[in-house]
């Protein structure tokens, strides 16, 4: 058995699942590009029978891969794997994934009983396997069937070609013990075990996403399904950065390794969390904006003199630079394009311009420019082809109420002005934009963080809005919060909007239920 875990990222297919989480055609892309480069061994990249953009992007990624797996996603029956195949072909190397719930309370959904499902299994994957020869079956809720009917599954699967078994922990029910024991005993008792990679696909609704995997490892697997930041439906999937950085820095007693360039971790954590609009915790593993920082003066202390005293692993392992250097109003365009390499990104000349100019706007506001008010700058997400584009913005306080908004927006193009009246500066603005583009979207969530330190610093804000059962998330950064808050309401109305076209009735990327799995 070999000692390298190839690493499996659904960011763009459990990720995106995740309610809210909807992220655009070109996010998807660029995404799928950064896994790509990282040195991911597979990319999971939707489901391509889930809607018309699914199939789009997952079709588009399959012709841009370069080094990684491009897999679909495909419920056990044959339209959905034709599906999948017609978006994966088009990869160097494809592949698809089918799957069925097999534990009891998945079997009785589609009504099946233990022969059915079994049948159901083996010609499923015989059909995948006729169009494509790399295969992977995923027995859904694994961790809650029976021992010897979840045997019974993939000994079917191994026999009629799957060439990788996918073991989830769909409800991240399991412990690492039992995590390790059940990959064990497959293999002892399985036949043709040996001839298969077998995969974990933990969940984190325990918080033990992370160790399940990492027991899963030692008890034979040799995939590690994950997720950028955790990212994925309810509690997230187990962490990418997380198992990967796991293995690295305690190699000495998991002695298994992967192909992933660390030091882009930092750089597709943010673009990840950025348009997916879900922030990352400030104390999250790894990735978290204080996961390397020390501030009490016993810690600062001896990291001066040692920074082993208080890191088991360099900010640089995973791309944070070390110093956080300030620019300011008279740094030029070169800097700036130095700083963004730095940081990750790769700009061609006029996105560069557009970058600066934002750039000098902002250094014009505040004094110093930090690397995280770059990021936040270059995390704002609008763009010329939003729908709703916010043109100005005059809002009038004052301890006597009501506040008011004066707004001008554009809608898909054309210019349209208002003045409004609320209960405070931001429900005055956000009345402005309702009343220049009704809706009946609901504010789910109304989150504001500072990017950095002092009363000139950026706030970024998140807003979750819902309408018919779906969701988006909108995120942008200003000095004024305000205007921050009014650029993240209509971000998340501009994500609704593209959830609304490309929602097919009875496919809805969010609403594809397993359900209909049998
Ligand atoms: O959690 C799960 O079981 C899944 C399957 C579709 C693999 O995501
Ligand atoms: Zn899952």
């Amino acid at each position: 058995m070999t000692n390298q875990v190839l690493i499996f990222d659904t960011t763009l297919r459990d990720g995106e699942q995740s309610p809210g989480a909807t992220m655009t055609h070109a996010e998807k892309l660029e995404i799928a590009a950064l896994l790509d480069e990282m040195g991911v061994d597979i990319i999971e990249a939707g489901f391509p029978i889930a809607s018309e953009g699914d199939f789009a992007a997952v079709t588009e990624i399959a012709k841009n891969a370069k080094n990684s797996v491009i897999c679909g996603l495909s419920r056990a029956n044959f339209k959905d794997i034709d599906r999948c195949w017609e978006a994966v072909k088009h990869a160097k190397a494809p592949r698809i994934h089918t799957f069925i719930g097999t534990s009891p309370l998945h079997r009785a959904i589609p009504n099946l009983t233990q022969d059915e499902m079994a049948e159901r299994i083996h010609d499923c994957v015989t059909h995948a396997r006729n169009l494509c020869d790399n295969v992977q079956w995923s027995s859904m809720d694994a961790t809650r069937t029976e021992e010897d009917f979840l045997c019974r599954t993939v000994e079917i699967a191994i026999k009629a070609g799957a060439t990788t078994i996918n073991i989830p922990d769909t409800v991240g029910y399991t412990a690492p013990r039992e995590s390790a024991d059940l990959i064990k005993m497959l293999i002892d008792r399985v036949p043709g075990a040996d001839d298969v990679i077998f995969a974990t696909h933990c969940h984190n609704d325990l918080g033990m996403a992370t160790a399940n995997s990492l027991a899963a490892v030692e008890g034979g697997a040799r995939q590690i399904e994950c997720t950028i930041n955790g990212l994925g439906e309810r509690a997230g999937n187990t962490a990418l950065e997380e198992v990967v950085m796991a293995l690295k820095v305690r190699n000495d007693i998991m002695p298994w390794s992967t192909k992933i360039d660390t030091t882009k971790i930092m750089n597709i954590s943010r673009r990840v969390a950025s348009v997916s609009g879900f922030a990352v915790q400030f104390n999250k593993a790894i990735v978290g904006k204080n996961a390397f920082a020390h501030e009490s003066g016993i810690h600062q202390d001896g990291m001066l003199k040692n920074a082993e005293t208080f890191e088991i692993m360099r900010p640089t392992d995973v791309g944070l630079s070390e110093t956080n250097l300030v620019m300011g109003k008279h740094s030029g365009r070169a800097a700036l394009r130095s700083k963004l390499e730095e940081l990750g990104y790769d700009l061609g000349d006029n996105e560069l311009m557009d970058v600066f100019v934002r750039f000098k706007e902002l250094a014009d506001r505040k004094k110093e420019v930090f690397e995280d008010d770059l990021i936040a700058l270059m995390h704002s997400n609008a763009t010329e082809d939003d729908t709703l584009q916010l043109k100005s913005l005059k809002v009038a306080c004052g301890t006597e109420g009501p506040q008011t908004a004066d707004m001008v927006m554009l809608v898909e193009g054309s210019e349209q002005s208002v003045s409004t009246t609320g209960d405070g500066p931001v429900d005055a603005t956000f009345s402005a934009v309702k009343e220049i583009y009704p809706h009946r979207a609901r504010l789910q969530l109304y989150q504001v963080h500072a990017v950095t330190e002092g009363t000139d610093a950026q706030a970024t804000v998140s807003v979750r809005m819902e309408e018919d059962g779906r969701i988006a998330t909108g995120q942008s950064s200003d000095t004024d919060t305000v205007v921050a808050s009014a650029k993240a309401y209509i971000n998340a109305l501009n994500r609704l909007i593209v959830r609304r076209t490309k929602s097919e009735p009875g496919y809805d990327t969010k609403g594809v239920s397993y359900k209909d799995a049998g």
